[in-house]
């Protein structure tokens, strides 16, 4: 296991789509999920499920479920499918559903820990989650919540789309702190 610096993989990461496309051996992809599954939960439900597709017929049909903007995503040699439902974790009061939030915890972790292997995670909402239920054979009572592109770094830029092109190596934008945080009362 690579314990490397946390903020630093914190401050690097990036949702980069430059792919670089080499196969991702199943003991990277051990690795990652090995990670995500150390995340917190509520009661230690774990509610978190992954299926990863790294075999080329799969993957063909699951880059059919991409929107046109993940267009980039299709060179993924490896994409992980990151599911839940409701009731494998807490329902506490005034909505608390805590799978979802529980399985976002469990990919930060994972995204973390490829960026300390030098590996993209790139997660995407941009998908038809109708039909990687149906390449999967995944009952309907599943929330597919996102789909994770990975694979190695320092792939070609030259067929991403300008505005692609140029995130590749802008620096991340986030709205200022005073937007997100504050003191002692809601405002
Ligand atoms: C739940 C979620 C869904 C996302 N869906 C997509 C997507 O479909 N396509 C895409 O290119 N990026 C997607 N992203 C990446 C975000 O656009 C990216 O994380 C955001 O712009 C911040 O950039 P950064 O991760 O490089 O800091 C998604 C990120 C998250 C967390």
């Amino acid at each position: 296991m690579n314990n490397s610096n946390i903020l630093k993989d914190i401050h690097e990461r990036k949702a980069l789509r430059a792919l670089k496309g080499d196969k991702i051996s199943r003991e990277t992809i051990n690795t990652l999920v090995k990670a995500a599954t150390l995340a917190p939960s509520c009661f230690n439900k774990q509610p978190w499920r992954f299926i990863a597709a790294d075999e080329i017929a799969v993957l063909e049909r699951v880059y059919t479920s991409f929107t046109d903007a993940n267009y980039w995503a299709k060179k993924s040699p490896a994409v992980i499918a990151v599911l839940t439902e409701i009731s494998l974790d807490c329902s506490l009061s005034d909505r608390r559903d805590y799978a979802l939030f529980d399985t976002g915890l469990a990919v930060m972790n994972l995204m973390l820990q490829a960026e300390s292997m030098g590996l993209i995670a790139h997660p995407m909402a941009g998908f038809d989650p109708f039909k990687i239920k149906e390449i999967f054979r995944v009952s309907d009572a599943y929330i597919v919540i996102a789909l994770i592109a990975v694979s190695e770094k320092g792939g070609s830029a030259d067929h991403l789309n300008e505005m692609h092109r140029a995130r590749e190596t802008a620096a991340r934008e986030r709205k200022p702190i005073d937007e997100v945080l504050f003191y002692n009362h809601w405002n």
